[in-house]
């Protein structure tokens, strides 16, 4: 396999794409290797890279020649029409987006729960949504010891994960409410400063979200569990940065809270905080800019035979999103990192 000299961000001024960089940067990746696509918004644009600036490219089909992986931080409309041409060029592609996730033949990977499906592709592989993540790797050593019977989950997601604009938007409604001024809702439906939404993505006919469905299949194709019962329901939450999620899982067989600590704490990319006595749990707050996925409130549900809560809590644009799809580009592309 060639070693690849260029590495592509496709989607490279917003949230996700801006982390991605970052990562690059962290891995060494040198300058030279890296190239930034956006929207042709805007005219000489730069991000920052390896110290100075980097130019911002239009993202076209053109645009994608040369690159030997591409990373997509684009919505599913772009991604949809990008990805394609990406592979067409010759290119690995990483999507975040939904577009690609559920298809057979294109791999959902969490390189600590399922390396192996990343062994066979065809040009795509997607990643996972940001609060799948982090809760099949919290879930992953609890299956494996006493079998998954049924999983309930709540989260709490920070407005970045809808981006940069709804980052913006949280701040600018918590400076108006503070200074007692007009709110201007734009992102969301509702004032997202002091307020949670359950509402994130689509409803459906059901009543149900979208970010909830997508959590449902993806945690049963990454976990290759088909027939996993799972129920979610998923709120936004006026923080900036982090998701946490609530877990509560039946199992098919007895797992103590001290055996399943140390399962967590055994699984790379997990770290274990549970000393709720003095108040060590974790919290988007301290978990944002880590790596880890972290585990706290391990405990005991005993309204069923067999049952546990776990309280999770990642960085949603790092793990949650761009350092999972570095994980994955260097799993499959010979040569990272450079
Ligand atoms: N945020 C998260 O935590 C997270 C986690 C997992 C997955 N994801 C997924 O990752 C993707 C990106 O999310 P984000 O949060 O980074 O969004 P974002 O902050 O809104 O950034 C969107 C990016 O897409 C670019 N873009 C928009 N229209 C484009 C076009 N026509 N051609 C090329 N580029 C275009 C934007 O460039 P301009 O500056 O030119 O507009 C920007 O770089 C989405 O599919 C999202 O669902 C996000």
């Amino acid at each position: 396999m060639r070693t690849p000299q260029n590495v592509g961000v496709a989607g490279a001024t917003g949230a996700v794409g801006l982390e991605m960089l970052a990562i690059l940067e962290e891995r060494g990746v040198p300058p030279v290797a890296v190239r930034a696509l956006a929207s042709a918004r805007g005219e000489d644009r730069t991000v920052p890279f390896g110290g100075g600036d980097i130019p911002v490219e239009p993202l076209t089909a053109d645009a994608l020649a040369g690159l030997d992986v591409v990373l997509f931080a684009t919505s599913a409309a772009v991604s949809s029409e990008f990805v394609p041409a990406a592979v067409e060029e010759g290119a690995v592609a990483i999507d975040n987006s939904r577009a690609f996730r559920m298809q057979p033949d294109v791999p959902l990977v969490v390189p600590e729960v399922n390396a192996h499906a990343a062994a066979e592709h065809s040009g795509i592989l997607a990643n996972p949504n940001c609060s799948t993540i982090q809760m099949v790797l919290a879930l992953k050593p609890i299956h494996e010891a006493a079998g998954l019977r049924r999983v309930v989950a709540t989260t709490y997601q920070s407005v970045s994960g809808t981006g940069l604009a709804a980052t913006r938007e949280l701040d600018e409604q918590t400076r108006a409410v503070l200074e007692g001024s007009p709110v201007i809702t734009e992102v969301y439906p509702h004032q997202i400063a002091f307020n949670c939404l359950p509402h994130i993505d689509e409803f459906d006919d059901e009543g149900n979200a979208r970010e909830e469905t997508k959590m449902i299949l993806e945690t049963r194709k990454i976990l290759e569990l088909p027939d996993l019962a799972v129920a979610v329901t998923c709120v936004r939450v006026p923080v900036v940065r982090t998701h946490a999620v609530a877990v509560n899982v039946e199992t098919e067989d007895d797992l103590s809270p001290a055996d399943a600590r140390t399962l967590l704490a055994e699984m790379q990319g997990v770290g274990v905080l549970d000393d709720p006595d003095a108040a060590a749990y974790p919290t988007q707050v301290g978990a944002s800019g880590t790596d880890e996925v972290w585990v706290g409130r391990v405990r005991r549900d005993r309204s069923v035979e067999h049952g546990l809560w776990m309280w999770v809590v990642a960085d949603n644009l790092r793990k949650g999103a761009a350092l999972n799809a570095v994980q994955i580009a260097e799993l499959v592309v010979d040569g990272l990192p450079l």
